[in-house]
């Protein structure tokens, strides 16, 4: 590569520094396109994309039955409001349900629009019987809306912004005794992911969730699953909370169910739903035809199949990074996660260990100060896995000195 065409990746990130809020620590690559599982930057480099738009991109990039489903909608039509009915939501309304089991489905354009219509949701259940506290999990990351930063711990994100919503805790995550101790007939609503990934793709121990379940049954608060990132398929299950055997009154989704646009949904239970009346909660933009043509593909795909590929893929990669782990044990702590979800933990800093990833070609990123996440398109290959093993050996090698 010569220097005058790496060029065009840095003169674009120099305008972009100019009039952007700078509020992205960014990957340095200027993105060109991207297919598959690949992603080609404005310089011609390739690189194997093991983030997966943060979880979004279910099917890799530029799947052709997305690119033909947002063809022909955009042809009929992009948007016509709330106020008409539309196929493209009812249709895949009808394929959560299906899938889901959760007979109810409001549409939103991500996942903090999910969380704060779920605290609503949560707040009209409690105010009806006179209780309000919401509480949430260290290490829980629900968005950048007040409600969704109001259930969450991390300093960075809060510092300064608050004062926050009233009647909300963020309590220690897998920690029964804090749970029992300060769950009570004050309690409205529990938001929890029961895999964290911002958290550092840590799981809830299957105590914790009985547990929490089992106040559930004394106090009758709402379970708020939040599999935004976790769900529709990603960890080989459609949500991530089945492999506790439980079933939360309310889930969020979003990220992976676009396919790569912008969409996400509540899923309720028939009498959750009904605690919102006409007029009470509503989007512009939510459930976007196109953005739900895109969702139908994702939904049909993961539900025909996919979800097989993404177990058997999550076995390899899972066992992959076990036998990395015994050749690097003094660098690497644990393999934690599933399916497409994983997370390699170091014993320090993951940022330089992502950086040498990128340079080695590999695009992942860095959580919870020592995790290096792995969140890939479910349609990674096995060869895959061996490109992204190969460069994590080359940088454990080099890391290690
Ligand atoms: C578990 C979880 N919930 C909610 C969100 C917020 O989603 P969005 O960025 O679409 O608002 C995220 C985003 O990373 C997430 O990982």
């Amino acid at each position: 590569m010569s220097e005058t065409t790496l060029a065009a990746s840095a003169a674009l990130m120099e305008r972009e520094h100019a009039v952007v809020f700078q509020t992205y620590r960014r990957i340095p690559v200027a993105i060109e396109r991207a297919e598959g599982a690949r992603i080609i930057d404005v310089d011609g480099r390739s690189y194997l994309d093991m983030l997966g738009g943060i979880a979004v991109n279910a099917l890799g990039h530029s799947h052709p039955r997305i690119i033909s489903a947002i063809e022909q909608q955009i042809t009929r039509y992009m948007h016509v409001s709330n106020v008409f009915y539309q196929e493209p939501q009812v249709a895949l309304a009808e394929q959560l349900v299906k899938a889901s089991g959760y007979p109810r489905v409001f549409f939103t354009n991500s996942g903090a629009e999910s969380t704060d219509g779920a605290l609503k949701l949560a707040r009209r259940y409690g105010s009806a019987r006179g209780r309000y506290d919401v509480i949430g999990f260290t290490g829980g990351f629900h968005g950048r809306t007040y409600g969704a930063l109001s259930l969450m711990d991390k300093p960075l994100y809060k510092d300064g912004m608050g004062p926050f919503l009233p009647n909300t805790l963020v309590l220690p995550f897998n920690d029964v005794d804090a749970l029992e101790s300060r769950v009570d007939e004050n309690t409205c609503a529990v938001m929890i992911e029961f895999l964290q990934g911002e958290g550092g793709i840590q799981s809830a121990t299957q105590e914790f969730v009985d547990a929490l379940f089992a106040l559930k049954e004394t106090y009758g608060f709402l379970i708020i699953a939040d599999e935004v990132q976790s769900g529709i398929g990603r960890t080989g299950d459609f949500f991530s909370f089945e492999a506790y055997g439980v079933r939360p009154d309310i889930v969020t989704v979003a990220k992976a169910m676009g396919g790569g646009l912008p969409l996400g949904a509540i899923l309720a239970t028939e009498e959750a739903a009904a605690l919102l009346d006409k007029g009470m909660h509503g989007t512009t933009y939510g459930g976007n035809p196109v953005a739900c043509v895109a969702g139908s593909v994702v939904v049909d795909e993961v539900c025909s199949g996919l979800m097989d590929h993404v177990q058997n893929i999550g076995v390899y990669l899972y066992e992959q990074l076990q036998v990395l782990m015994t050749e690097f044990p003094e660098q690497i702590r644990e393999i934690r996660g599933r399916g497409c979800m994983q997370g390699v933990v170091l014993n320090t800093d993951a940022a330089p260990y992502v950086q040498d990833l990128l340079r080695n070609g590999v695009i992942a990123n860095a959580t919870a100060g020592n995790v290096i996440r792995l969140v890939p398109p479910f349609v990674i290959t096995n060869d895959d896995v061996d490109e992204l093993l190969r460069a994590l050996r080359t940088v454990m090698s080099v890391q290690r000195g």
